[in-house]
This record gives C-alpha cells, structure tokens and sequence, in this order.
C-alpha cells in the first residue's frame, strides 16, 4: 500500500476515533467487490444498458419490455453478491459506536446482511415488488419472474420493483432522515459514489456545509474529489477500509 494512503489514513483516524456523529453515504462503488458493477465508469451498467428502462414513464408505457431489462441488471444474479470488507467495517465501527449512520444510494441491501441497522436507502430496495394497483408489498422471492411483466397475486395489477426510477421522487422519510444526519455529522465518510445522481448528490455538499469532516473513499476522482473531500483515501473500498477498521479498531495502548 502506498506510504501517502498510509499516511492519510494516519489523519482520518483521530478524527473518527474523535467523532460525536459519524455518517457514511455510500454509492455503487462500495459493491462493486461484492461482484456488483456500478452503473458509471468503465464496466458501468449504462454503457451495457440504455437508462431509459429505469424511467417511471418508460416502466409504465412499456412494462414487459422494462421489467425484461431490470431481471437482466438486477435479479438474475440476486442473492450471489455478500457484503464485502468496507460493508463489513461499517458494521464494526456501529457496533462499536464509531458510525451513526448509513445513507446509501445502493439497493442492493449489502449493508443490512453485514449487520448494519441504521441503513436509509435513498433509492428503495429490490428486495420487495409493489402493486401500482393496491399498493400490497411481495417479498422479492415471493413473486415469479418467469413471466413478465410480473402481476399481484391479490389483484393482478402491475408489480414494480421497489426502488426509485428515475423520474420518481425520493421517498420522504429516508430523505428527512438523510438531511438530518448531515446537518448532524462531525464525520462524513464518501465511499464509492460519482457524485453524478441528483438529489442524492447534494448530501456530501450539505454535510460538508454544516462543519462535518469529509473523508472520500474511491479509486478514482469523484465529482466531491476537488471541491468537497477533505481526507480522500485513493483505492478500493474493501482494501482500504480493511485498513482503516485495522487502524481503528487497534487495541490502543490504554485499553491494556
Ligand atoms: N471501491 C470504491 N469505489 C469504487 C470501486 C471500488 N472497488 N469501483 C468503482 N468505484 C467508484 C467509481 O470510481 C465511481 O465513482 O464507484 C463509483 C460508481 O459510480 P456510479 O456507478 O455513478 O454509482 P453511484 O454514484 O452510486 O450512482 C448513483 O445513479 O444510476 C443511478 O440509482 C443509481 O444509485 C445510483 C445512482
């Protein structure tokens, strides 16, 4: 590991380790050694895949041929990512009091099955389909997807994957939940996002605005890099903070 990362990883730790409220706000790239390919970048999902079949107008004019696309990007390899090393240290670093808050774009529900429990998911999760119908939710594994677009059992209306489309707004109470744990953080930690997707993207700015210390985990410059990070850890999520949560959670000199 280079000496320069050492070193900055040298400086975040007192401030985490100092930290009344920590927040972590985590994009793509914290999953991407889960085996979950982002969406941007070189391997980026909208290089392989046209935007358009996330787009609620899109979804609701042409269902089959929408949902057809969303099994290929998000269903048909379900279940076979796990948390990785950075899912993981979070979990650590909450258990141990060190993280307040997790605000995700993912909805991939990583972060839940590494243990974290106060996970806001701006964009929903696909674990769950709702009927557009009557609102009944189905548990992901409930409902076939041999046949698409797949219809409620109740009322045969159209079943959506419960995460955000484009063109749909946030849903409120992780957004509220969001801007509250930015006006609140002393700590803010970036890992793995672009920085590309409104209004998710105006969270770091916010947090950075209230006095917070932003830390930024990514191997390669964000839009947040130049004009928002404090402290940026240049590498993978899982290398780096294994690293990190091996610095942090050191047994000090005292605890002995
Ligand atoms: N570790 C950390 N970061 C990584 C890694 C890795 N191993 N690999 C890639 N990255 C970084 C990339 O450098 C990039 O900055 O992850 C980021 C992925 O960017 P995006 O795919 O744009 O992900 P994100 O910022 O979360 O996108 C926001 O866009 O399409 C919508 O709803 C979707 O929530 C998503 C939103």
């Amino acid at each position: 590991m280079d000496y320069s990362l050492q070193q900055k990883i040298q400086e975040a730790v007192p401030l985490l380790q100092k930290s009344a409220f920590t927040t972590a706000f985590t994009g793509a790239g914290i999953s991407v050694e889960s085996g979950i390919p982002p969406f941007r970048g070189e391997e980026g999902l909208w290089n392989k895949y046209d935007p358009k079949y996330l787009e609620i107008g899109f979804f609701l004019s042409q269902p089959e041929e929408a949902w057809r696309v969303i099994k290929q990007i998000f269903f048909d390899f379900f279940g076979t990512a796990s948390p990785n090393q950075a899912h993981l240290t979070l979990a650590g670093m909450e258990r141990r009091g060190m993280l307040h808050r997790i605000i995700t774009q993912n909805i991939d529900n990583l972060h839940q099955e590494a243990g974290s429990t106060n996970v806001f998911e701006f964009h929903g999760n696909s674990k769950k389909l709702v009927c557009l119908a009557c609102y009944e939710e189905f548990p992901y594994g409930m409902i076939s997807l041999d046949t698409l677009p797949p219809r409620c059992p109740h009322c045969q209306g159209l079943l959506k994957p419960d995460f955000v489309f484009f063109g749909e707004a946030i849903p409120q109470e992780p957004m509220m939940k969001a801007y509250d744990a930015a006006g609140r953080s002393d700590v803010f930690l970036i890992i793995g996002s672009t920085g590309e997707v409104m209004p998710a993207n105006q969270i770091p700015p916010l947090a950075r605005q209230h006095g917070a210390k932003i830390i930024e985990i990514n191997p390669e410059e964000s839009n947040y890099t130049q004009h928002v990070t404090d402290i940026y850890l240049k590498g993978k999520a899982g290398e780096v903070m294994k690293k990190l949560g091996e610095a942090l959670f050191a047994p000090s000199l005292e605890d002995n």
